[in-house]
């Protein structure tokens, strides 16, 4: 692609500054492959309280800039920080709104009543940077409902600036489940126009759901994987938000995520204890024993280990799992590593298990990013039952580490994970469709067995699964076409 671009990343969370799944892995590694390829990208996101200064300090000097939101002229400070010559990072400094202990909710997770406010902002403050830096954007890039109102704001506030005048918006869906819908009363203060307060934009059931409006205003909006972006088109996955995305046509996609390689890789790994390749898998067996010491289990090399990292939500399936978990470890020989946090009824239930099955279960109810990689380095598979799962990006990183995938056949996860056949012994993975105790259970089961019982088809699926690619080569070359489809819809070429 010959036309290099000028592309705006608004964004609530990016590693290593800020992570609370998915998307800040997504937000680091894109940009950095789009700048790679000659695009300048800048990426505008919140300067947290928990973000150390450290990672902010830069050469460069913060400077203060005006941000209007509805009649309310907001003054904030936003410090810059060069990546290298293509990739910028600009975080918006504004205490009333990002210096608390949570991104979206406090430590008990309840949603800041204010988000709309505080979200909606940053994507003002983002569009009013391109302005103060008089930069000419080609593309604005938002991410879910946090950064949705960009979408808006663009087409109706700054469509006749010389700088975001011609601009494409472009939004992507992480996840459809979370919408942003809060009470209207700060419409007035996010400054949309009184007229896209309707079923059609904002309004649902009363009150304004900023990704609903996103979609409506963004040239062309994506999700993070193609059987992702087909489900979402069926209410039973959409929450209620089929028909606005049935609406775009065409101009609604899945693309699937990368994963970055340069992180997750267990042959330069620097958090796991011993590196490993395809060729000489012997530092995996030091990673397992080093889990099960980390883990309290047994340390038992035959045993397999199932790993799982992630949000404790609804939509991991942790409660289907709870209904079969203490079965699976009564009846199988296996054992359990667990590390996540979220919803307090399954971090109670999750975390009281090590002590009902001392050896057999390990659990660690937090955030803990070494830990990660070492579950996936020291498991033999690797759990996400999900209830549905836009992209997913553990199983990427559970296939590179020849970490066998036990996954829902459900979005991103149906895409990456290829069934395991016993008659050949080909995939890289074991899935099944019903989101019940039962088909988690007999699933598990298969897996287990397959370890224990056809060991060469094990053993080839590991290597198998290490071999898959899911880099962002491939995903880069989509969004730079796509980019260009959504500069040609702003600008009514097509
Ligand atoms: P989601 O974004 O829905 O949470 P993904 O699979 O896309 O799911 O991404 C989750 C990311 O967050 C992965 O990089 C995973 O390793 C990380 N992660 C999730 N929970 C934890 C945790 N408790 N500790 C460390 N890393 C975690
Ligand atoms: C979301 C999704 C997850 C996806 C991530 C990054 O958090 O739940 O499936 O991988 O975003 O796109």
């Amino acid at each position: 692609m010959d036309k290099k671009l000028n592309i705006l990343f608004v964004v609530s969370e990016s590693t290593p500054y800020a992570k609370s799944g998915g998307l800040a892995d997504v937000a680091a590694s894109l940009p950095l492959a789009l700048a790679k390829r000659g695009h300048k990208v800048m990426v505008v996101m919140p300067y947290y309280a928990s973000i150390a200064p450290d990672l902010v300090r830069s050469e460069e000097t913060p400077f203060s800039m005006n941000v209007w939101m509805g009649d309310c002229e907001e003054w904030c400070l936003v410090h810059p920080k060069g990546i290298n010559k293509n990739l910028n990072y600009y975080f918006i400094d504004f205490q009333k709104y990002f210096f608390r202990e949570g991104y979206y909710h406090n430590n008990a997770m309840q949603d800041y009543p204010d988000n709309p406010s505080r979200f909606a902002f940053l994507s003002q403050a983002a569009l009013y940077l391109c302005k103060t830096k008089q930069i000419r954007v080609d593309v604005v890039h938002a991410h879910d409902w946090q950064t949705s109102a960009a979408m808006a704001y663009l087409k109706t506030h700054h469509q006749n600036c010389a700088f975001l005048g011609h601009a494409a918006g472009m939004l992507t869906i992480h996840n459809i489940g979370y919408q942003g819908k809060y009470p209207r009363d700060s419409y007035s203060y996010l400054g949309f126009r009184e007229q896209d307060f309707n079923p059609r934009i904002f309004e649902d059931y009363g009150d304004i759901n900023l990704l609903k409006g996103g979609i409506h205003f963004a040239d062309i909006v994506n999700t993070v994987s193609p059987s992702y972006a087909n489900e979402t088109l069926n209410p039973a996955f959409s929450y209620g938000l089929d028909p606005f995305l049935r609406l775009k046509g065409d101009r609604y996609i899945g693309i699937l995520n990368g994963a970055d390689y340069e992180e997750w890789d267990p042959a330069a790994d620097p958090l796991i204890v011993k590196k490993y390749g395809i060729k000489n898998m012997n530092g995996k067996a030091a990673c397992k024993l080093a889990l099960q010491q980390r883990m309290n289990l047994y340390q038992q090399e035959y045993i397999p280990i199932i790993g799982m990292v992630s949000r404790m939500a609804e939509q991991k399936g942790h409660y289907q799992l709870r209904e079969c978990i203490e079965a699976i470890v009564n009846n199988m020989q296996v054992q359990f590593a667990i590390l996540g946090s979220g919803d307090k009824e399954l971090e109670h239930y999750f975390g009281a298990l090590p002590e009902k099955y001392p050896g057999l279960i390990g659990a660690y109810i937090g955030y803990d990013n070494a830990l990660a990689h070492q579950i996936e380095a020291g498991s033999d598979f690797f759990l996400m039952p999900s209830l549905y799962e836009p992209c997913g990006l553990n199983q990427i990183y559970s296939l590179r580490y020849g970490t066998l995938p036990i996954v829902r056949a459900t979005g991103g996860l149906d895409d990456t994970v290829e069934q395991y056949v016993e008659s050949d012994g080909s995939g890289t993975g074991f899935k099944y469709y019903d989101a019940t105790p039962r088909a988690i259970y007999d699933t598990v089961g298969w897996a287990v067995s397959t370890y224990y019982d056809r060991r060469e088809h094990y053993a080839a699926m590991q290597r198998r699964a290490m071999k898959q690619n899911f880099s962002w080569e491939e995903s880069t070359n989509l969004y730079e076409t796509v980019y260009q489809r959504a500069i040609k819809v702003a600008n009514r070429e097509n």
